[in-house]
C-alpha cells in the first residue's frame, strides 16, 4: 500500500475532479441543490468525436478515432443487415413494405450507397482534407468490421456515453466538484466540526452520543436525538457502535469497489494537433482511458485525466509506488498520443481503496451482490435512534445523486419517527 505523500503543484488556474466529476441531466435532486444555492454548471463532454481508441487487436494498436470506428461499425453492420433483407434472409419476419422502409432506413442510418454497401462516409472524418472548389478531398476509408470486431471492448466504450447516467448533456460545476459541498458548508457552518474521527457511536436514554477524536489527540462528544450516520459501510464496520446485531451485520455486508485516477497538467496538445475538445479516449491497459478536460478550451494548459480505472485493474494501480502510476500513465497516454507522453507534468494519482474515511470509491451494485432482505430493512428502517444515509443505499449506484435520495428517504423516516412520538 501507497502511503508515502504527494505534493500537488498546479497551477494556479488548474484543478482535478479526483473523485465525482460530472452531473447527469436526469440527476434532478443534485440539480436541486446546485439551484438553490446558486452553484454555476457548465457542460462536460463525455463523448467526442475525435477522441481515440487503442487496442494491440485492432490495427496493432494504432489509435483510431472514435468518429471512424462509430461510423464504419454502423455502416459494416448497416451492410451486413441490407445483404440479408435483399437475400430474404428475413422474409418470415417482414412485410415487402417492411423490407423496403428498412433499407431506405438503413441508407441514411448507415450512410449506404445506392446498393446498399458502405464504401465510407466523411462522418468518419477526412483522410484529406477539403480546402477549395475543384482541390479534391475524401473521406477516411473504412475499417472492415470484421477488423473492429477483433476487441470487443469498442462496443462497451462507444455505447457507454449513451448509458442513460451518461448521455448528453452532462454537466460540471464551473471551477471543480468542491463548490457543492462547499456551498453546503456554508450553510451549516455552526454544525460541521472539522478534523474529527469518530471513536463511538453510542445510544443514550433518549438519543444517541457520539465520541470523536479530534486532530490534537483530545477527545469531543455531541449528543442529540437522532443520527443520520452516513459513514460510508466500508469504513463505519471499523467503528465501535452500538447498532443491533441485524444491521451490524448489513452494514459487512456490503462490498466496496475501487477506482482511481492519476491526473496531469499539460499543454493542450489534444486541442491543438488533434481537434479533440472533452471526451474520452480508450487503451487496453490497466490505465484504462484518457479524459480531456471541459473547461477553458483553448487555453494554454489543461488538467488531462490520464487514467481512470475500476476494480481490478484500480486495485493493480493501487499496488504500485505512486512513481510507478505516473510512469503507468503517462505510457498509456502516450500510446493514445504518440510522442505526447513527455509533455505530461506534475502527475497527482489518487487510489480510493486507500483514502482512510472512504476506503472504497463506492458500494459495489454490480449484479450478483446480494444483500439480506432483512438486513437491508432493519438499516433503512433505522436502528432506535439511528438512520442510515449514503450512496450505498440505493440502488442507483455510484452517484452523489444517489447519496441525495437516500438521505431525503432517511430524513423521512425521522420525521414520521418524530411524529409518531
Ligand atoms: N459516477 C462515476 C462516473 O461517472 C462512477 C461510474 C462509472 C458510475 C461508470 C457508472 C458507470 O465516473
Amino acid at each position: 500500500m501507497t502511503t508515502s505523500r504527494q505534493r500537488n503543484s498546479f497551477d494556479r488556474d488548474q484543478y482535478f475532479n479526483a473523485g465525482a466529476a460530472r452531473i447527469p441531466a436526469v440527476h434532478y435532486g443534485v440539480h436541486a441543490y446546485c439551484k438553490e444555492f446558486g452553484i454555476p454548471l457548465e457542460a462536460h463532454v463525455n463523448v467526442s468525436g475525435g477522441t481515440r481508441f487503442v487496442s494491440s487487436q485492432v490495427r496493432n494498436g494504432i489509435p483510431i478515432e472514435r468518429r471512424r470506428i462509430e461510423n464504419d461499425v454502423r455502416g459494416g453492420l448497416s451492410e451486413l443487415l441490407a445483404k440479408a433483407v435483399n437475400k430474404g434472409s428475413l422474409d418470415n419476419e417482414l412485410t415487402a413494405q417492411d423490407k423496403e422502409r428498412l433499407l431506405d432506413y438503413l441508407s441514411t442510418y448507415g450512410a449506404l450507397n445506392d446498393k446498399g454497401k458502405y464504401v465510407g462516409t466523411d462522418r468518419a472524418g477526412y483522410a484529406s482534407e477539403p480546402s477549395v472548389l475543384d482541390v479534391e478531398y475524401e473521406a477516411q476509408p473504412p475499417i472492415p468490421l470484421k477488423e473492429l470486431l477483433a476487441d470487443p471492448r469498442s462496443a462497451g466504450n462507444l455505447s457507454f456515453g449513451e448509458t442513460l447516467f451518461q448521455q448528453s448533456t452532462m454537466m460540471q460545476p464551473v471551477g471543480g466538484m468542491d463548490a457543492i459541498p462547499y456551498a453546503f458548508a456554508a450553510r451549516l457552518r455552526r454544525e460541521v466540526q472539522y478534523d474529527v474521527r469518530v471513536t463511538n457511536i453510542g445510544r443514550t436514554d433518549d438519543g444517541v452520543r457520539i465520541r470523536y477524536a479530534k486532530a490534537d489527540g483530545s477527545a469531543g462528544v455531541a449528543e442529540a436525538d437522532f443520527c443520520i450516520c452516513t459513514i460510508p459501510f466500508s469504513v463505519l464496520k471499523g467503528i465501535n457502535a452500538d447498532f443491533s446485531e441485524q444491521v451490524k451485520a448489513g452494514i459487512k455486508a456490503f462490498n466496496y469497489s475501487s477506482a482511481g485516477k492519476v491526473a496531469w497538467e499539460a499543454p493542450r496538445f489534444w486541442e491543438t494537433e488533434n481537434h479533440i475538445y472533452g471526451g474520452i479516449s480508450y487503451v487496453d491497459s490497466d490505465s484504462n482511458l484518457t479524459w480531456y478536460p471541459s473547461d477553458n478550451f483553448n487555453a494554454p494548459k489543461g488538467t488531462l485525466v490520464g487514467t481512470y480505472n475500476f476494480a481490478g485493474q484500480a486495485e493493480r494501480f493501487a499496488a504500485m509506488s505512486w512513481q510507478e502510476q505516473y510512469a503507468a500513465s503517462r505510457a498509456s497516454v502516450e500510446r493514445i498520443h504518440p510522442g505526447k507522453g513527455v509533455l505530461l507534468d506534475k502527475p497527482i494519482a489518487v487510489n480510493w481503496m486507500h483514502i482512510p474515511y472512504s476506503q472504497g470509491a463506492w458500494a459495489d451494485e454490480s449484479p450478483g451482490v446480494t444483500h439480506d432482505h432483512a438486513q437491508v430493512k432493519a438499516i433503512l428502517d433505522g436502528d432506535g435512534p439511528f438512520f442510515f444515509a449514503g450512496q450505498h443505499l440505493s440502488p442507483m449506484g455510484a452517484w452523489m445523486e444517489a447519496a441525495i435520495r437516500s438521505s431525503h428517504v432517511a430524513l423521512e423516516r425521522v420525521y414520521d419517527r418524530v411524529k409518531a412520538t
